[in-house]
């Protein structure tokens, strides 16, 4: 099944997730981690650059994968999915920026982008642990709705929804860019453990309809459902419309410590 952990806050899901990543590194210098952009995560990267700073880990030999990236946008400007990755991840973390890629989003080469992505990620071991956000209409990377469960790499439409949430970030809605390229979801079933981030309310039907809904490409996170190794993190406020969150509580508290993630 899922794991569903409850937490406190967005800080206490950083600091159980960057134990995870940490205890990876440990083990595997080299681990691969998929990262996700987007404000769910933001704990997490900013917990494991507070424990590499502090414990001094060697984290030079780490390699990155990102979910996606937006097609036709200027690499440079702040909102592409490379600049977030290097500002948020890659710099305060002190991950070595060519072990880190993400998707090229660049139009002229983006037929058979996707291919050379799946080689890479398949040439690099496959990922350890891969870090998910969710999107309001329940999307994984870019992975809009009717999205396949057996998709890899690939450049997407990127829906109406998607574009009016990610609007804040630039200046006008129109300037969101229309396509992404994105891993699919086969590309992120096939990492070894998957690690899905939400936080608030607004996220509270999206987890509800992944975590206990019926397997469909409607909700492209209810993907991790056929996860052999899925944890699902959640504030009370988007557990709100989960139904079985007694038993969610019951089972960690029971797990045996090597069991949590
Ligand atoms: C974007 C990203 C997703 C992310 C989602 C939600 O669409 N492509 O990977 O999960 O935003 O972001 P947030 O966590 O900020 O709500």
């Amino acid at each position: 099944m899922t794991e569903v952990v409850i937490v406190d806050d967005s800080e206490q899901a950083g600091a159980l997730v960057a134990g995870a990543m940490v205890r990876l590194i440990t083990e595997k210098a080299d681990a691969v981690f998929g990262l996700a952009t987007g404000s769910a995560p933001l704990p997490v990267y900013t917990a494991l650059a507070e424990r590499v700073s502090r414990e001094r880990i060697d984290v030079s030999r780490v390699r990155g994968f990102a979910l996606d990236e937006y097609v036709g946008l200027d690499v440079a400007q702040p909102q592409s999915y490379r600049s977030v990755v290097v500002r948020e991840v890659v710099e305060p973390v002190g991950f070595d920026p060519r072990r880190v890629h993400v998707p090229n989003g660049a139009l002229d080469t983006i037929q058979g982008e996707g291919e050379r992505y799946e080689k890479a990620i398949t040439e690099a071991g496959g990922i350890d642990l891969q870090l998910l956000g969710i999107g309001t209409n329940g999307h994984i990377g870019f992975n809009e709705p009717s999205s396949s469960f057996a998709s890899l790499t690939r450049m997407k439409t990127l829906s109406r929804q998607t574009r009016e949430d990610n609007a804040r970030f630039f200046d006008s809605p129109d300037d969101v860019p229309m396509h992404c390229i994105t891993q699919g979801l086969g590309t992120i079933l096939r990492a070894r453990h998957l690690v899905l981030l939400a936080f608030g309310e607004g996220k509270a039907s999206a987890i509800a309809r992944a975590v206990e809904g019926p397997l469909t490409a409607k909700i492209p996170a209810s993907a991790v459902q056929l996860h052999p190794r899925a944890t699902v993190i959640v504030d009370e406020a988007a557990a709100s419309q989960l139904t079985d969150v007694e038993y969610y509580r019951y089972a960690w508290d029971n797990k045996l410590e090597w069991e949590k993630i």
